[in-house]
């Protein structure tokens, strides 16, 4: 027997602990062609909210069905094998479930890991695994940041906007980060190192702090948020700039909220670019290099919040998605 976490409901609005149930599973035997893997980190990505509302689904991903394993992407060991190129003992990265064991067919963003000794196990799900691919690929493919740049992060205190920030400091940019509560933004300040940052808690009027942070305008909007944010950004842009659409989770479980400001996107010349991370795949052994280079150096750091077992993954998946966890939310299963 192993356990997993289905969707008991679809979520309406903003997600519960309560549209989840933990359900044992029974053994099967293994298809030919297969392997099996006991799941040792589940990543939580707020982008699979989207997946999880009724009727949804898109060219992406299929929406989530009642009483299925919640879709994530996992870290696993081989426990069992049938596919020559998952040997008993390989660690794998998959999209999978939230589950304790998973049966694999090397297909669906499936790679296997070389795991080093003197690196925590759950930042191969953080940042040198989706998280810090999707900010890499979104900071460096897309927004293709210069010194001396204003560099605008929504999200700021979340999973990718730690390593955007920190990404677009090393290259020698000015960066803004917007983000729920001042505790965070002075976190995201003194800690994570951005140069300043705006909160919705004690700076409700987000056009007026932006003008007062960049009296310049921005030159690049790395977005995970969209909606009101986005439109407000999107008025106070240099000439040339680039607006980088990663998510939009102000969306994902309210109204979709109109644009306004389209129009400077033509005067400013600005270039706006959505892109999924998963397009990138083959580059991601590259990417983790540079990332884990960095990490060595010291010249980046990682900000994970750990939460233990497969019962607290609906509770850290809530978590994350209402900004009570700072930095990469994951669940360990050892
Ligand atoms: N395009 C891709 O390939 C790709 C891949 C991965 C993730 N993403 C996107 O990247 C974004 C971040 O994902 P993540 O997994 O790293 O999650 P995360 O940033 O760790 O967590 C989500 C954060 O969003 C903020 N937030 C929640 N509701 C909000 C609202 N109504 N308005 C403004 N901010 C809100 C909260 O941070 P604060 O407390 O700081 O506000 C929360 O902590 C998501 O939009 C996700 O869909 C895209």
């Amino acid at each position: 027997m192993s356990r997993a976490v289905v969707l008991a409901r679809h979520p309406e609005g903003a997600v519960t602990e309560q549209d989840f149930a933990v359900v044992e599973v029974a053994d099967s035997d293994l298809p030919g062609g297969f392997f099996r893997t006991r799941n040792r980190v589940i990543s939580l990505d707020a982008g699979f909210r989207q997946w999880m509302t009724e009727g949804a689904g898109d060219n992406y991903l299929t929406g989530m069905q009642i009483g299925d394993p919640v879709q994530s992407i996992v870290l696993g060991e081989v426990i069992e094998s049938d596919h020559p190129d998952y040997p008993l003992g390989t660690m794998v990265s998959a999209r999978t479930a939230w589950e304790e064991q998973s049966v694999l067919d090397g297909s669906d963003l499936c790679s296997p890991l070389e795991v080093a000794n003197d690196v925590p196990l759950h930042q191969y799900m953080g940042i040198l695994g989706p998280t810090g691919m999707t900010a890499w690929i979104g900071l460096f493919e897309i927004g293709q940041p210069g010194p001396g740049e204003t560099v605008v992060v929504s999200a700021a205190g979340g999973a990718v906007g730690t390593v955007v920030g920190q990404l677009a400091k090393a290259e020698g940019c000015r960066v803004i980060g917007l983000t729920s509560t001042r505790d965070k933004a002075d976190w995201l300040q003194g800690d994570v190192g951005y140069d300043a940052v705006i909160d919705r808690e004690t700076q409700p009027d987000l056009g007026g702090a932006l003008r007062e942070a960049c009296p310049d305008g921005v030159d690049i909007f790395f977005d995970n948020v969209g909606g009101e944010a986005l439109d407000t950004v999107m008025s106070q842009l240099r000439e040339q700039a680039r607006l980088v659409l990663c998510g939009a989770i102000s969306q994902y479980e309210s109204a979709v909220q109109p644009l306004h400001n389209s129009w400077e996107l033509i005067t400013k010349r600005a270039r706006m670019e959505g892109f999924m991370f998963s397009d990138y795949f083959e580059s991601f052994p590259k990417i983790a290099g540079d990332l884990q280079g960095r990490l060595q150096r010291g010249a980046l750091k990682s900000f994970d919040a750990v939460y233990e077992g497969i019962d607290a993954t609906p509770r850290a998946f809530c978590d994350m998605m209402h900004g009570a966890s700072r930095g990469k939310c994951l669940v360990t299963l050892d």
